[in-house]
């Protein structure tokens, strides 16, 4: 079982990749607003040039979010970790236009790959993220990958980990996708943040958890933008999701304001090594 974590569902035009970030962007508003990101990162030595590791990058919404928040005497130096070559293309552009970062070095592989490909340095990350990358993840081997990244951590440096919960819809959509549409019976099941305390747990890793609660609100009248939405969701462009998606949909459907409320459950995971 796999599943897609290639250029074509990361960096395809089709995605209509805007209007998804506007139904998205309360996630990040709000990890930004109720995180103090701000204090946590001033408070490292050296906070004017800290060293980043961003793994699975994507497209770098996450680090628009935080730049807006960030006092001006802090810099992020960031390299960047995705299986998408397009994805880091986009993320190098992005954060060059910030007013914190800039980019180092950038690594084209899997995320399950980066105990044997990153290269054998300790201490080097000041702060590593990894914000929704955690999904389409074999969660096998992400014991190591975590042992990985706090070997790579700097004493009292922080791991960042945002990722859906169990009871996320992002999971309701995605599991009844694999229990009930033949292109899903063969998909893994998403990582999820339950997966995460468990890895994290067995390592004897201290965390702590900061529950984030939203939801995403489509009007009824976008049925275009609901389709790609769903898609997005389960990533598969080629099924149809009014039809495979319809009970559920309903019982989110609010009539009040004539739209779709979907309630997302993301957790922030945070360790100071
Ligand atoms: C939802 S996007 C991440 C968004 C980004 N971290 C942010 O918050 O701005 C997920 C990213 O993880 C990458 N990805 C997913 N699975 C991966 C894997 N197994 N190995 C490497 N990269 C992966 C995808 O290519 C994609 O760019």
């Amino acid at each position: 079982m796999s599943n897609p974590s290639s250029d074509h569902y990361y960096a395809n035009d089709d995605w209509d990749v805007d209007s998804w970030v506007d139904v998205i962007a309360v996630e990040y508003e709000t990890l930004v607003r109720d995180f103090p990101f701000d204090r946590v990162l001033r408070s490292l030595p050296g906070f004017g040039s800290l060293r980043v590791l961003d793994v699975g990058c994507g497209t770098a919404i996450f680090p628009g979010y935080l730049d807006a928040v960030l006092p001006p005497d802090v810099g992020l130096i960031a390299d960047l970790w995705d299986i998408s070559g397009s994805s880091l293309r986009r993320a190098r552009e992005v954060m060059s236009q910030l007013a914190h970062f800039s980019v180092d070095r950038t690594y084209q592989a899997l995320i399950e790959d980066l105990p044997t490909k990153l290269p054998a340095e300790t201490d080097r990350y000041d702060v590593i993220w990894a914000m929704h990358s955690f999904t389409t993840v074999s969660v096998e081997p992400m014991g190591a990958v975590y042992a990985r990244l706090l070997e790579t951590l700097r004493p009292g440096g922080y791991l960042f980990v945002y990722q859906l919960t169990s009871e996320s819809y992002y999971q309701k959509f995605h599991g009844l996708y694999r229990r009930e549409h033949p292109h899903g019976r063969n998909r893994a099941p998403f990582m999820e943040f339950e997966d995460s305390r468990r890895i994290l747990e067995s390592l004897g890793v201290e965390y702590e958890v900061y529950p984030q609660r939203f939801t995403h609100e489509i009007a009824r009248n976008r049925d275009d933008l609901l389709e790609k939405y769903l898609r997005k969701v389960i990533l598969d462009d080629t099924v149809d999701v009014g039809q495979l998606f319809r009970p559920l949909l309903e019982s989110l459907y609010d009539p009040v304001g004539d739209r779709y409320v979907i309630p997302q459950a993301v957790n922030l995971i945070t360790v100071c090594k």
